[in-house]
């Protein structure tokens, strides 16, 4: 399988490369930059949605799920950008929204039995949104209420309806059919909640991951993962046959791992949410290494995306290196967030923000070069470049010692890395673990200098003479021969 230690680059598309100066990145402008991805070194490409959308929801509120948003480009444009992939042997991965549709889909209109309603004239239980506020909106036709896991925007399918399984399998067989490889399968936990519609319990115990306040208040055992959800994924699955699809659960390891009887792949958000701190690392990796399908590793490692403050930002300045050597040297396939191989960190957002869940500061434009719009568009920007006269592209190509440099040799090296991995007891101040018999990786994320693990020949620092004389360097980290 082709993703077996591959590299997925997340492109953010409204905000990769404008090509013809409307301020929004686009399908030509991604084609355009492709050459960036194969010097990298990824494998693949996945897109946040394309779909025409009303943007409640930055485009994961979809109007249709078969067609381009005109602001985007066109199905052609999307052809000759999979094509001009291929050509390079990078793959494209679409990024499906099987749970909600936007309100402004025709089905919502047409079909208003593929969502769910409340049985009353009123919220149908306790219910919280993700973004807060009830689940339960009043329709805006006079139909009663109808659930929304997200955005009111956003109304949920009923995944129980016949026709709504059929319906989304169609979608899946459109892209295939049109050159995808996969899909990265959105907000997957919702897809089926209680047939009985029962109330929440108050949450009683953490939930492992981040939650905002509101919706963290209820412990999620009614509107979220219901036991039958995974005959419906299984819907997924078959219309995606061999095709790579990473499913999106937003739980610790332990509740994603039954998805990975139909996902290829899961998330591994426990690591994405760790701190620098050395044992929530370790126990972050150690839990996501215990995900496998088939004996194969099912973590899907990432570390940035568009929904949370972007790497530098949560990590600091001085962990970038040793963060990206950590998330590429772990077994499986990891996902690199467009930007993370320049350090780009959040910026300021819009005034008036554009996401009402507060997200702009991680979808700011990629930087190419040093230009006051960072070589992102002619246009004016819809968000403003963060700081392209400190770090872009060009100059990070020119500059070997640059972040760029060591994504571009950890996606190399990785491919030469031993099966498997096993944590290694280093030390408290040191995230250590080996790669098959004949390679081991040792990290220090601290302020301080610790002692190193026993490893031979450095294959790979984050600086040089890291690893000499047997102590880690502050914030460093090496790989090498065991
Ligand atoms: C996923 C997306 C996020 C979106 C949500 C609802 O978590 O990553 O951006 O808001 O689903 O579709």
């Amino acid at each position: 399988m082709w993703w077996r230690n591959a590299v997925v680059y997340q492109v953010y598309p409204r905000s990769f490369q404008d090509s013809d100066g409307d301020g929004v990145g686009d399908l030509r402008g991604i084609e355009q930059r492709l050459d960036h991805l194969a010097w990298l070194g990824v494998d693949a490409l996945w897109m946040s949605p394309i779909y025409p959308s009303p943007l409640a929801d930055f485009g994961y509120d979809i109007a249709d799920y078969t067609d381009v948003d005109p602001v985007y480009g066109s199905l052609a444009d999307f052809e000759a950008l999979v094509a001009s992939a291929h050509e390079r042997g990078i793959r494209v991965l679409m990024d499906l929204v099987p749970s909600h549709t936007s309100i402004e889909h025709p089905w919502f209109r047409d079909h208003p039995d593929w969502y769910i309603w409340s049985p009353v004239d009123g919220p149908a239980n306790n219910w919280v949104a993700s973004f807060g506020g009830s689940a339960w909106s009043r329709d805006p036709h006079g139909r009663g209420w109808y659930l929304h896991s997200f955005y009111p925007e956003q109304p949920d399918l009923n995944w129980r309806v016949p026709e709504v399984r059929e319906a989304m399998a169609g979608v899946v067989r459109f892209w295939l059919d049109r050159g995808v490889d996969g899909f990265r399968v959105d907000a997957i936990d919702r897809l089926v909640k209680d047939s009985q519609l029962r109330d929440d319990p108050p949450a009683s115990a953490p939930f492992g991951l981040p939650l905002p306040e509101e919706y963290g208040s209820l412990e999620h055992l009614y509107s979220t993962n219901a036991p039958d959800i995974h005959e419906a994924i299984a819907v997924l699955r078959d219309a995606a046959g061999d095709a790579l699809i990473v499913g999106e659960v937003y739980l610790p390891s332990a509740g994603a791992a039954p998805y990975l009887d139909n996902f290829d792949l899961v998330f591994a958000f426990e690591l994405f949410h760790a701190t620098p701190a050395p044992s929530g690392l370790r126990a972050a990796v150690g839990a996501a290494l215990g995900l496998e399908r088939g004996g194969e590793p099912g973590a899907a490692w990432v570390m940035s995306n568009h929904d949370f403050p972007r790497l530098p930002t949560r990590f600091g300045r001085e962990n970038v290196g040793v963060a990206a050597m950590l998330l590429l040297t772990l077994p499986g396939t990891a996902f690199v967030y467009q930007g993370d191989e320049i350090g780009l960190a959040d910026g300021p957002g819009h005034d008036p923000p554009f996401d009402r869940a507060g997200r702009d500061g991680a979808r700011h434009p990629m930087q190419w070069d040093p230009g006051a719009r960072g070589g992102f568009s002619d246009g004016e920007p819809w968000l403003d470049p963060v700081d392209p006269f400190d770090r872009n592209v060009s100059d990070s190509i020119r500059d070997q010692e640059s972040l760029m440099w060591l994504y571009r040799r950890l996606i190399e090296l990785r491919r030469g890395l031993g099966r498997g991995a096993r944590l290694l007891d280093a030390g408290d101040g040191v995230v250590a673990y080996t790669r098959g018999d004949s390679h081991v990786v040792a990290l220090n994320f601290t302020d301080a200098e610790q002692p190193a693990p026993a490893f031979g020949e450095v294959l790979l620092a984050t600086a040089d003479g890291v690893g000499e004389g047997g102590v880690l360097e502050p914030h460093s980290g090496v790989v090498a021969r065991a």
